[in-house]
């Protein structure tokens, strides 16, 4: 059992509460490997906005639990190194699935844990996350919950609408269960194809998609019911358009793409959302860097030399998140 305290690790309590009240949200980027963690580092010391590391439970058979720890660890080290006296870093289990998930991330050193109930009849994502709750508080690790289902690609808009949140049922949730934030749908969804072609308009100046706009009259209602209380959003990579040009032109397929546009982030960070779920977006700077490498170079066969100007894409692309879109620079001096 190792605290996250011993690795220099903080929950999310402090940094929600201010986020709140400062009108901007906390970057929650995904990470699997090594690049990604440094680019996130190096982004959040450069900009000194607080952060949380993401690890989904793919993520964490990919990199090794122990490994994980450490790497962690290393981050603290690491942006201290970078000049960044007091960094604030988070590492959180994104979607944990089950009690015994989230309890294994608590013993081995993270800071924060998602129980993901969603999918499970009410009562039955409450008593789950209620369980959850109590071990991690008993370890002053704070819990994300969530209530209501993020949309599929394949949904129609009526199938994805029946699946938002519910402004009624989440005082009820979130004091039977003691959850620390609440993970909410109002139109968001993971991955680069968050709305299908007729769920878009087109616009008839540049022939792009324009995805309809998220539910804020949904996020009003709840925070009208939860005064102050921590709202996340998952699902919120903006699939920049750049990148997939990027991929499409050296050889990637990735028709229609379509991402949730940054200026109705901008306004969500404003609000009660405190946190702010990328993973898409890096996986596309990633591979837009890499394709390019090898499509541009064919010869070249040292990783160091694909992996690194996938880097530097993310790490830009995590700056440029931090600074334009969810405003969190400067908030962790
Ligand atoms: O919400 C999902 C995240 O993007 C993590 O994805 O389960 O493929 O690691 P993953
Ligand atoms: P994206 O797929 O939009 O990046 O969402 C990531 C996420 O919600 C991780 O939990
Ligand atoms: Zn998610």
């Amino acid at each position: 059992m190792v605290s996250y305290k011993e690795l220099g690790l903080v929950n999310t309590k402090e940094m929600f509460a201010k986020a709140i009240k400062g009108g901007y949200a906390i970057p929650a980027f995904n990470f699997n490997n090594m690049e990604q963690l440094q680019a996130i580092i190096k982004a959040a010391a450069e900009t000194k906005s607080p952060v949380i590391l993401q690890v989904s439970k793919g993520a964490r058979n990919y990199a090794n639990q122990t490994l994980l720890q450490y790497m962690a660890q290393g981050a603290v080290e690491y942006a201290k190194e970078l000049g960044w006296e007091k960094p604030q870093i988070c590492l959180h289990l994104d979607h944990g699935d089950s009690f015994e998930t989230c309890k294994s991330c608590v013993d081995f050193g993270f800071s924060s844990v998602m129980i993901d109930g969603s999918h499970l009849p009410y009562e039955e994502n409450i008593a789950l996350t209620k369980k959850v709750v109590e071990y991690a508080h008993a370890h002053d690790v704070t819990v994300e919950a969530e209530l209501g289902v993020l949309a599929g690609v394949e949904d129609e808009v009526s199938a994805a609408e029946s699946h938002y949140t519910k402004p009624e049922e989440v005082v009820d949730f979130a004091t039977r269960t003691g959850c620390d934030s609440l993970a909410i749908s109002i139109g968001t969804s993971h991955g680069a194809y968050k709305f299908t072609r007729e769920q878009c308009t087109v616009d008839p100046q540049t022939g792009k998609l324009v995805p309809p706009p998220l539910a804020f009259d949904i996020l009003d209602a709840i925070m009208e019911q939860l005064p102050g209380f921590p709202i996340v959003l998952h699902g919120s990579s903006s699939v920049p358009q750049e990148y997939v040009d990027i991929i499409n032109q050296y050889g990637g397929k990735l028709p229609d793409a379509v991402g949730i546009p940054e200026e109705q982030l901008r306004k969500a960070s404003e609000s009660a959302v405190c946190k702010i779920n990328i993973d898409s977006d890096s996986r596309l700077a990633f591979t837009a860097a890499v394709r390019k490498v090898f499509a541009t170079n064919p010869g070249e066969f040292d990783p160091r030399k694909y992996c690194g100007p996938a880097r530097d894409l993310m790490t830009e692309l995590y700056k440029h998140k931090i600074i334009n879109v969810l405003g969190s620079n400067g908030k962790a001096e």
